[in-house]
C-alpha cells in the first residue's frame, strides 16, 4: 500500500491539472481576492503523526467550519438545551436561506445553517461583552488546535458586516420569533468575527483532532468534550455540514465534514485521523469543489469511508 504521503503528493500533481476548479465566493468582497489557484492538504493521524501537501500551511478564512468549535463550546456552555433552540435535521436548502425559518417559527433547522449559526453565536455572548464571547471563541480554537498563533482576520470580519444583508435578515426575522436574545448586530458581531478565524490546513486539521479522539487533544491529554459530544458532533457534520450538498458528501466521501465558503474542509475519520483541505473555488452548492474531489479521492484510496466493509 502507498504511504499516505504519497498519496496526498498524488492528490495535489492531480489537482493541480484540474481545469475547472469553481468559482470563489465573491459576497463577501474580501475572499474574492483569494487566488483560486491554491490547494492545500494536511492529515494529522491520532498517532500523532502527519502529512501535508501543496499549500497546507498558508491561512485562508475558515468561515462556516468555525462552526464546528462554536457549536461545541455552546454545547459546553449550556448543555442540551441548545436544542430548546436548534434543531437537529438536515435542512435541504442552501446556507444562508430563510424560507424554512417561517414555517417552522424561527427554530433553525441545524447550527451549521447560517441561522442556527447565529442563535449558537447569541447563546455564547450571554453574560458577555461581543469582544469578550470572540475572544473565547478564539480561545477555544486556539486550545483544540494547541496552537496559539491563530488569529482572526479582521479585514475579512468587516467585509462580510458590510455586505452581510442576508445575515442581518435571518438575525432580525430570529429576533422577530423569540429566538434571539440580544440586539442583532451584537450577535452577528460574533457570528462575522468567528466566521473570519483564519488558518492553514495544517492547523485546522490539528484543530480537528478532539473530534477525531473521542473529545481529547492528543497533544495535550486534555479533555475539551465528552466522548458523546464528540459522536454527536460528527453525526451532525455528517448529515448537515455540506448543506442542501450532505447527502452527495456522504454518498461520494463517506466521513463527516464540514464546509466553509473560504473553500476550506475539516473532515473526520473517527478513531483515525483528522483532515484539512483547501482549494478556493466552490460548486454550486458553495462547498470545496476540488475539496470535495480530493477527498473523495483520499478516503477511497486509504479506505476510510466510515460506510466501508472492515474484518473484524
Ligand atoms: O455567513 C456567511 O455567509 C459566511 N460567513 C459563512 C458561510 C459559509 O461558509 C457557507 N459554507 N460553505
Amino acid at each position: 500500500m502507498q504511504t499516505l504521503q504519497a498519496v496526498l503528493d498524488e492528490i495535489v500533481a492531480e489537482m493541480s491539472a484540474q481545469a475547472d476548479r469553481g468559482e470563489v465566493a465573491t459576497y463577501i468582497p474580501q475572499l474574492g481576492k483569494i487566488d483560486p489557484g491554491k490547494f492545500g492538504i494536511a492529515v494529522v493521524l491520532n498517532d500523532g503523526s502527519s502529512a501535508v501537501a501543496g499549500d497546507a500551511e498558508e491561512p485562508f478564512s475558515v468561515q462556516s467550519i468555525s462552526k464546528v468549535f462554536t457549536l461545541a463550546l455552546a454545547l459546553g456552555r449550556v448543555g442540551d438545551s441548545l436544542w430548546n433552540r436548534v434543531g437537529r435535521e438536515p435542512s435541504g436548502t442552501p446556507f444562508n436561506s430563510i424560507v424554512q425559518l417561517e414555517r417552522e417559527e424561527g427554530i433553525p433547522r441545524n447550527p451549521f445553517i447560517n441561522a442556527g449559526a447565529i442563535v449558537v453565536s447569541d447563546i455564547l455572548l450571554a453574560g458577555h461583552q461581543p469582544r469578550e464571547a470572540i475572544g473565547e471563541i478564539l480561545s477555544f480554537v486556539r486550545t483544540v488546535a494547541d496552537d496559539d498563533t491563530i488569529v482572526i482576520d479582521a479585514d475579512v470580519a468587516n467585509s462580510e458586516r458590510v455586505t452581510g444583508y442576508r445575515n442581518f435578515a435571518l438575525a432580525n426575522y430570529l429576533k422577530g420569533f423569540g429566538n434571539l436574545h440580544h440586539a442583532p448586530e451584537m450577535t452577528l458581531g460574533v457570528y462575522f468575527h468567528h466566521c473570519a478565524i483564519a488558518m492553514s490546513c495544517l492547523q485546522l486539521a490539528n484543530a480537528g483532532r478532539f473530534l477525531a479522539s473521542a473529545g481529547m487533544v492528543p497533544s495535550t491529554g486534555h479533555t475539551v468534550v465528552s466522548s458523546e459530544r464528540a459522536r454527536r458532533v460528527n453525526a451532525l457534520m455528517l448529515t448537515c455540514g455540506h448543506y442542501d450538498g450532505s447527502g452527495e458528501f456522504a454518498f461520494r466521501v463517506g466521513i463527516p465534514g464540514k464546509s466553509g465558503v473560504g473553500g476550506g474542509i475539516l473532515a473526520i475519520v473517527p478513531g483515525v485521523a483528522s483532515i484539512a483541505v483547501w482549494s478556493p473555488g466552490l460548486n454550486a452548492r458553495g462547498n470545496s469543489m476540488l475539496g470535495s474531489i480530493a477527498l473523495e479521492q483520499l478516503t477511497r484510496r486509504m479506505n476510510w469511508s466510515i460506510f466501508s466493509s472492515r474484518s473484524a
